[in-house]
């Protein structure tokens, strides 16, 4: 997306999230809206109270679990909240029954009465974790493993929220996009339901417990167990949150199926499934009119009508969900498809529910017309082309943003992949924010959507295996119903690494049964679950039509570097997995776990094409870095020169997803007394590790770019020898040392980068020149510098909305007086602005800074760092932007927010 529509994309955002028509700020005039379109959707994030506590402060317990408060005393609300998963259950015995009544637990918060004033003023997404401060050492509430944040605890969010006349007689629904977790709402101080699972996005209707007026107290209380995650969860509300105004009689939630066959550039016939429901006593008559119409992501404009679905009048009794189905052939439809050959064409269809001449309700829904073929030998074809899954894994934080979801923050990690040509992201390991799939529709990302790391057995404690028995249906249902039509969305995965991998037939039999239900919801798409562990003999791998592999494609522990390490070892599993299963595609879901730290290097490099990382291989436990000659791994991992040679190898393979895209917090292998992982191509802050050089040499093989590493500032190693390794897709290249050929190199055998690993440090320039096709392809510069002089800054985006959400990234780097970066400068920032906006954040990629985020000073770290500036809501104006440093020249850019 060009920065020029940026506008008018995000306002394309804010009015075409799925399901709704429009939405409105609270304080417009409602039938505004619900009078034309008989649906209304309001924001309801701003004006929040929150109160966090690490201790329970209300005697409110789930259900007697580890890492929940006990019940002893109080009443567990479990049957409360259960039915609130109803409509996601199949089978109608199966279903819950709420109790009568209010249980017995009297709580204080959820009370008109209770004054909250000295509880924080907060606005949603908000992630109560994230402004830190970061625990460092042992013996600490949250361990690196979830980010050393304080995740934990019970939050308490309260608002009031407003019924007036016009809207009496109608349903009002909260559509809560996520919140983490265990999620239980009250309303006027009656236990409404709640969801617990952290990532799924769920409906309550508020109606039966609403009064007219303004004095509707909502409360919702959240609660966040240490152990419950193997990486940064964040913590509270971290989504929208939306009230729903609609008629009785009206499409469902999530209500809408829209598939497409017999696809070609001449023809596709589109099929709807629209669900109808009547929450009222009475029958009601409704006409139900679908029209589709080509939509316009870049600028979030429905266009031109291309078809009509015939209309249907139907009777729907009081308290009856009826189904349609229709049918309509498009000609020469614009299909969806994956750039840079194809364009993400988006439809919307607009479904209108009538009765007496009256629009009763208005659905939009937006769907795009593809083709998929998952084939065992050639890949993916996506509409009869063969695309390469060049994907990564991507957890669900925004770096020093947290878990609260912004869409610019989501965009831009999505244009850094996109520049390193990435065309598909594996949601690791939890459905997204909904935003994020429009996102990747509109850029035309494939995604593996992911639902569990776990069933039945643990990974930790308090994880969701506590949940899974009672709620996996429902919560497979419901991320299903949500997603199912977008197009990016190219397969499901119902599973990571589960421990029922290898249990034999018992998991398998679990395995069939979520299969089963994603068939049940979407006969389009392929199933999967993610194996480090099941073998090519054993049944789990039955149970999935996709044959997901993390780690076994291109083996594990297999070659010497590694052979002195306890754990499984295999050669490379791809061929004996196709064998086993001539007819089903394979992917790798997880590749590589390569760790780095930005800009670090440590010597000696190993000889080998991957290695373990250690203190006398490419790391150091001292400083708990890795350094970036990008061939040191996890245990149990390997370099992507390594993944490479197996893929290339086994051309059926579909491809693979990286492990991981960005950098995230939580889960620092191999230093767990850091903040943040080392797995990232890109680090947390958004800046590229030299990795991202080598896999757009792969991914985009037609880019002319060479990029040598390392930096060229070793004062204390002249003379000493340091290696030099560039990557370019071209297929031979000439290093020159002051001018001094260091001689040529072809890419051969199974390294997929050129390397001089004798080259001997003499400050100066390294310069090198690579060759393809007979003639020079690209070249790359790397200079010594000198002692820092200055700051440089850039902002990612210059003019933003002033809509309160909207974000501009400023880098700063350090130079000398050659403009040079200083590769090791480390020099505290001091961060400042006036004017439209504010410093929400700032970061430098180290994965062990413990400086809050919310900050705004920040150590540079090798040279760089960053702040992340926010616009204010309705004010527009500029933004002046200042860094300053102790003896440095200072910098600073002017923004506009508009
Ligand atoms: C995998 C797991 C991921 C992540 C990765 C790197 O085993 O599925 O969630 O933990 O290893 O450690």
């Amino acid at each position: 997306m060009s920065f020029k529509n940026r506008g008018l994309a995000a306002l394309s955002l804010l009015f075409l999230v799925h399901g709704s028509l429009a939405e409105t700020s609270p304080t417009k005039n409602p039938q505004q809206n619900l009078a034309p379109s008989g649906r209304e959707r309001v924001s309801i994030n701003t004006g929040w109270r929150f109160l966090r506590s690490e201790t329970n402060p209300d005697k409110v317990s789930y259900a007697e679990r580890p890492g929940l408060p006990s019940t002893s005393g109080t009443e567990p609300l479990e049957p409360w909240i259960l039915p609130a998963g109803n409509d996601f259950i199949k089978d109608p015995t199966k279903r819950h029954q709420r109790p009568a009544g209010n249980p017995k637990t009297d709580v204080v918060f959820t009370q008109k009465s209770f004054d909250d004033k000295a509880w924080e003023t907060v606005d949603l997404p908000h992630d109560w974790a994230i402004k830190g401060p970061f625990y460092t050492g042992n013996n600490v509430p949250v361990s690196g493993g979830m980010g050393r944040l304080p995740i934990h605890g019970v939050g308490w969010y309260r608002r009031k929220i407003t019924l007036v006349s016009e809207d009496e007689g109608k349903l009002i629904y909260l559509d809560i996009d996520g919140a983490m977790s265990y999620a239980m709402v009250w309303l006027n101080g009656n236990l409404v339901g709640g969801w617990p699972h952290p990532y799924n996005s769920f409906r309550l209707d508020l109606t039966p417990y609403l009064v007219l007026g303004d004095s509707n107290q909502l409360a919702i209380r959240l609660e966040n167990p240490t152990e419950s995650s193997r990486w940064y969860p964040g913590g509270g509300i971290y989504r929208n949150v939306w009230l729903t105004k609609i008629n009785p009689v009206h499409v469902d939630q999530w209500g809408t199926y829209i598939t497409s066959k017999e696809v070609s550039t001449q023809s596709a016939t589109i099929d709807t499934s629209i669900q109808v429901k009547n929450k009222a006593n009475v029958s009601s008559q409704v006409e139900v009119v679908t029209d589709v119409h080509i939509f316009d992501s870049r600028v979030g404009r429905v266009g031109q009508r291309v078809a009509s679905f015939p209309s249907v009048t139907l009777n729907i009794l009081g308290g009856e969900v009826q189904t349609l189905n229709g049918s309509v052939k498009i000609e020469n439809p614009r299909l969806w498809g994956p750039p840079p050959i194809q364009r993400p064409n988006l439809y919307v269809a607009i479904t209108r529910l009538r009765s007496r001449n009256k629009t009763m309700d208005t659905y939009e829904t937006q769907f795009g017309i593809r083709s998929v073929i998952y084939s065992a030998d050639q890949g993916l074809l996506v509409n009869g082309e063969h695309v390469r899954i060049q994907g990564v894994n991507q957890h669900h934080d925004l770096g020093a943003l947290g878990a609260a979801f912004n869409v610019r923050a989501a965009e831009r990690q999505l244009e850094v992949l996109q520049e390193l040509g990435c065309n598909a992201i594996r949601m690791s390991h939890n459905p997204p924010a909904p935003e994020l799939l429009e996102l990747t529709d509109q850029m035309g990302f494939l995604v593996i959507n992911e639902v569990f790391d776990m069933w039945q057995l643990q990974k930790t404690t308090a994880d969701y295996h506590l949940l899974f028995s009672d709620w996996y249906e429902p919560d497979l249902r419901a991320f299903l119903r949500r997603d199912r039509n977008h197009p990016s969305v190219l397969a499901w995965s119902f599973g990571n690494e589960v421990g029922e991998q290898t249990t034999g037939e018992s998991g398998a039999v679990l395995a069939r049964r979520l299969h089963e239900i994603v068939r049940e919801e979407d006969p389009t798409r392929h199933t999967t679950a993610s194996m480090n562990a099941a073998e090519p003999n054993m049944p789990f791998p039955q149970a999935l039509d996709i044959v997901s592999l993390n780690y076994q494609g291109e083996g594990f522990r297999d070659t010497p570097a590694y052979s002195n390490l306890p754990g499984r070892k295999t050669k490379p599993l791809y061929a004996d997995f196709h064998k086993a299963f001539p007819e089903k595609m394979i992917l790798s879901s997880e590749t590589a776990a390569t760790v780095s730290t930005r800009g670090t290097y440590i010597f000696p490099v190993t000889q080998d094409i991957s290695a373990p990382v250690n203190d006398t291989s490419g790391g150091n436990s001292t400083l708990l870095h890795v350094s970036a000659y990008e061939l040191y791994t996890a245990n149990f991992g390997s370099s992507p020169d390594k993944v490479f040679a197996a893929q290339d190898k086994n051309p059926y393979v579909a491809g693979e997803f990286v492990w991981s895209g960005w950098d995230y917090l939580g889960e620092p292998t191999p230093y767990y007394s850091a903040r943040s992982s080392y797995f990232g191509i890109i680090d947390l802050a958004g800046f590229k590790k030299d990795r991202f050089y080598l896999y757009q040499s792969r991914w985009r093989p037609d880019l002319k770019m060479a990029h040598i590493l390392p930096h060229w500032t070793w004062p204390n190693r002249v003379g000493q020898t340091t290696p030099v390794h560039v990557f370019s897709a071209a297929s031979e290249a000439e290093l020159f040392l002051n001018g001094k050929s260091q001689g040529t190199k072809k890419k051969e055998g199974p390294s997929y980068r050129f390397r001089w690993d004798d080259v001997k440090y003499q400050p100066g320039e390294l310069h090198v020149v690579t060759y393809k096709n007979n003639g020079v392809w690209a070249e790359d510069t790397v200079r010594s510098a000198g002692k820092a002089a200055k700051l440089e800054m850039q902002a990612d985006r210059t003019v933003i909305n002033a809509d309160g959400n909207d974000l501009s990234f400023v880098t700063v780097k350090i130079v000398d007086d050659n403009e040079i970066t200083v590769p090791q400068a480390s020099n505290v920032i001091t961060f400042s602005v006036s004017g439209a906006g504010e410093i929400i954040a700032t970061d430098n990629g180290d994965p062990t800074d413990f400086t809050a985020f919310p900050s705004k000073e920040r150590k540079a770290f090798n040279g760089l760092a960053l702040a992340i500036i926010r616009s204010k809501a309705q004010k527009s104006g500029f933004i002046n932007v200042m860094a300053t440093a102790e003896g440095l020249k200072a910098v600073q850019v002017n923004l506009t927010s508009a």
